[in-house]
């Protein structure tokens, strides 16, 4: 009885002991990530286990090695000289390439005798062989690569295939990294673009059958493998061999993952819970996807901010270029031009293109665009917008008149509240600035005899020779300018019109220049011929004296009139003393005499007593004689300078020409 128990005490004691030595023999693992697995995996190199439990086993290091295998063996065969048991893994794993066209090396499910590749090759070798043990039937190496760099020492088909290598980086057989569908289709698939893929291994031990099959996550396992070959792995696998993958970095930076692995000899590895892997980490920033994806929001954002300028800069610039034009303006509309072009051809109205201001306006000189023609842009502002299109009628107009001694008007352009008017450029300027204060150039007798000619030619034009009667109202030194030949050309008129147009008729105000002004003209408030007249005696006097129509006498103060003046010299019987001490020599006494008694005669006080401009023309050109005046003759002088005495103490005056376009009302 005794004995019998103590059999049955033994015979329970082996079959522990049996089963406790066959539980030290490892037949399957599970791993749903590698958290925890210190024990049972080794990483090498610069392989690692992420705290997420994800194994990856290269980094962004070039040239090296990375392996992680089973720190315990798995037995393949029952006995050292027999078959190998069927066997079957399974495992997800993902390859992220820094570039993203492009990868070096892949990596590789590994069945070897050893743990460690002391001597292995990064790059191509996979961390698996070297030069010379490449291909060495001791290497006892099975392993299924995934690839992903096109090598041709190893007669590889592309750069993303999928092999069984035995004992060497050649292939035994490769394909095509992809998988057959449900309809039995061909799915390509890329291995290095950061996508998660399953692969299975399955070796049947008695048909010796060995099948490599891919798939996307998710996808479960294709009816028909990938790669597929018969071949007896006896002499390849010993007893006892390690398990683990082995990966390698070339130049171009790739990251090999591995997130979940299950194996199983004698059987078919359990599935791997999906659901449980580790997260791929996010993808680095030195990747070039990486990078844009990383940047995309900042990339949009500056799209949108460059966007943002764009639409402001055309909005401004149409803004800034946008042109008014009125209904009334229609019927002008050849006679305009775009404010655009007057812009570019001042160069933006820049204060270097400046060529004066007077009394409307800054006068710009610009070159338009295309034509390169030289112009001059005068800028009026006009606060009453009444009146305007009277103005502008009249102004294009008279801009139709052509004569060789008036400034020809191009166009006009109107913004807001502004005009422009736009002229010939006169590359000598105005007249008045070779006349006064010793000038550095100043003109000839011959000359200023020819400019008088051409003024008085000019206005005669407007009074007597065109369509309508044109009064310029603002006949001056300054708004006589001299062309290339020095043709005296008269500028600026109408302008005073505008202000008059705009102002409120129960108060007209003059407009005009002090020391031109006619008596009889600010008296009534009409401006006449007449009044021109008297203005053109005024520009007389002035270019044969080389004087401002007023001087102020330096010690006194006293206003003296340029009239005044000269008659004075006339009543002391040489009238020639009031010459322009700059003509010099070269002058003809009796033409300077004549003009300057003709200047006396125009800018008489009293309107009857003045010539017409024809009457003017005539006495100039010679073929008429002025008649033989005395100073007597004029007598009615005295008055006006006394009006003017008179009317300089109650008003704010400075002298010169300058103090133009002063308004007073007619009240007065
Ligand atoms: N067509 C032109 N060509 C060249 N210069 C000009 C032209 N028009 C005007 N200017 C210059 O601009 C200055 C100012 O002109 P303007 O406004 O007519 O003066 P003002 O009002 O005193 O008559 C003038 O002194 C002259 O030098
Ligand atoms: C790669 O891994 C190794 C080992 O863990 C480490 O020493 C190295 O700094 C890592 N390199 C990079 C670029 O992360
Ligand atoms: C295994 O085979 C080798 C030769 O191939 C032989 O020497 C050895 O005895 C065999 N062992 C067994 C247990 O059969
Ligand atoms: C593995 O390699 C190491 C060093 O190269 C060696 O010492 C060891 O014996 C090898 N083990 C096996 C099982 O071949
Ligand atoms: C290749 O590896 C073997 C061991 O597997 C070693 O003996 C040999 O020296 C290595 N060759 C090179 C070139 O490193
Ligand atoms: C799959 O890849 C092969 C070459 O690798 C190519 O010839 C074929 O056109 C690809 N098929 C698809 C659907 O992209
Ligand atoms: C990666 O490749 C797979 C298969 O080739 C494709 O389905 C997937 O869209 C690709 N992913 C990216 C991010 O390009």
């Amino acid at each position: 009885m005794f004995f019998k128990l103590l059999t049955i005490f033994f015979f329970f004691l082996s079959f522990f002991w049996q089963s406790l030595k066959s539980s030290s023999q490892i037949l399957d693992f599970t791993y749903n990530g590698f958290r925890d697995t210190q024990a049972s995996i080794s990483t090498q190199g610069i392989a690692t286990v992420k705290p997420n439990g994800i194994l990856k086993l290269t980094n962004f290091t070039r040239l090296k090695t990375g392996h992680a295998f089973c720190t315990k063996p798995i037995r393949f065969k029952d006995s050292p000289n027999g078959t190998v048991s069927s066997f079957s893994t399974t495992f997800v794993f993902a390859i992220h390439s820094e570039i993203l066209m492009l990868s070096s090396n892949g990596m590789a499910f590994v069945i070897s005798p050893n743990t460690s590749f002391p001597f292995s090759g990064p790059s191509q070798y996979l961390g698996l062989f070297n030069i010379t043990n490449d291909g060495d039937n001791t290497n006892h190496v099975f392993a299924v690569e995934l690839d992903t760099i096109m090598n041709a020492e190893f007669n590889d088909i592309n750069t993303n295939h999928v092999g069984i290598d035995i004992n060497s980086m050649k292939s035994v057989k490769s394909s095509p990294a992809g998988y057959w569908d449900e309809k039995d289709q061909f799915k390509n698939l890329t291995l290095f673009n950061l996508t998660r893929m399953q692969v299975w291994v399955d070796y049947d031990g008695l048909t010796h059958r060995i099948d490599v099959t891919l798939a996307p996550l998710r996808n479960g396992k294709p009816r028909k493998p990938l790669v597929s070959i018969v071949r007896d792995l006896s002499s390849v696998l010993l007893q006892d061999m390690f398990l683990g993958f082995s990966s390698a970095t070339g130049n171009i930076l790739t990251e090999h993952y591995v997130l979940g692995w299950s194996f199983r000899v004698k059987g078919e590895a359990s599935p791997l819970d999906l659901s449980k892997l580790p997260k791929l980490p996010r993808m680095r920033p030195t990747g070039v996807r990486v990078f844009y994806e990383k940047r995309m929001p900042l990339i949009a954002l500056l799209f949108i901010i460059l966007f943002v300028f764009l639409v402001r800069f055309i909005v401004r610039r149409r803004r800034k270029f946008a042109e008014e034009i009125e209904d009334w303006e229609t019927e002008f509309k050849k006679n305009r031009l775009r404010f655009k072009d007057l812009y570019y051809a001042t160069k933006g109205f820049k204060d270097k293109n400046l060529l004066g201001s007077g009394g409307f306006g800054k006068v710009y000189r610009g070159i338009m665009p295309i034509t390169e023609k030289e112009i001059a842009v005068k800028r009026v502002s006009n606060e009453s917008r009444q009146g305007l299109k009277e103005f502008v009628a009249e102004i294009v107009s008279i801009g139709q008149m052509s004569h060789r001694n008036i400034v020809p008007l191009i166009g006009y352009c109107r913004r807001r509240d502004e005009l422009l008017l736009v002229y010939d450029y006169m590359p000598n300027g105005s007249l008045d600035k070779y006349l006064y204060d010793s000038p550095k150039v100043t003109l000839d007798w011959k000359q200023r005899f020819k400019v008088i000619k051409d003024v008085a030619s000019g206005l005669f034009y407007l009074h007597e020779e065109w369509e309508q009667v044109v009064i310029h109202r603002d006949v001056k030194a300054s708004n006589v300018l001299l062309d290339a030949e020095l043709n005296g050309r008269l500028g600026d008129f109408g302008l005073s019109q505008l202000c008059n147009h705009g102002s409120n008729p129960k108060t007209t105000h003059i407009v005009g220049t002090w020391g031109y002004l006619a008596p009889d003209h600010w008296r009534t408030g009409r401006p006449t011929t007449g009044t021109d007249v008297f203005a053109f005696g005024v520009l007389l006097l002035e270019v044969a004296c080389g004087r401002h129509p007023i001087e102020v006498h330096k010690n006194s103060g006293e206003r003296v009139l340029l009239a005044d003046w000269v008659y004075g010299f006339w009543v002391d019987g040489n009238i020639l003393n009031a010459k322009d001490p700059n003509l010099g020599s070269e002058y003809d006494q009796k033409e300077v005499e004549m003009v300057l008694k003709l200047g006396l005669l125009c800018s008489h006080s009293d309107p009857q007593v003045r010539p017409t401009m024809r009457q003017v023309l005539h006495y100039l050109r010679g073929d008429a004689m002025l008649p033989d005046l005395s100073p007597l003759d004029l007598r009615g002088r005295e008055s006006v300078s006394g009006k003017y005495h008179g009317f300089s103490e109650s008003s704010t005056f400075t002298t010169g020409s300058s103090i133009a376009h002063s308004i007073l009302s007619s009240g007065r």
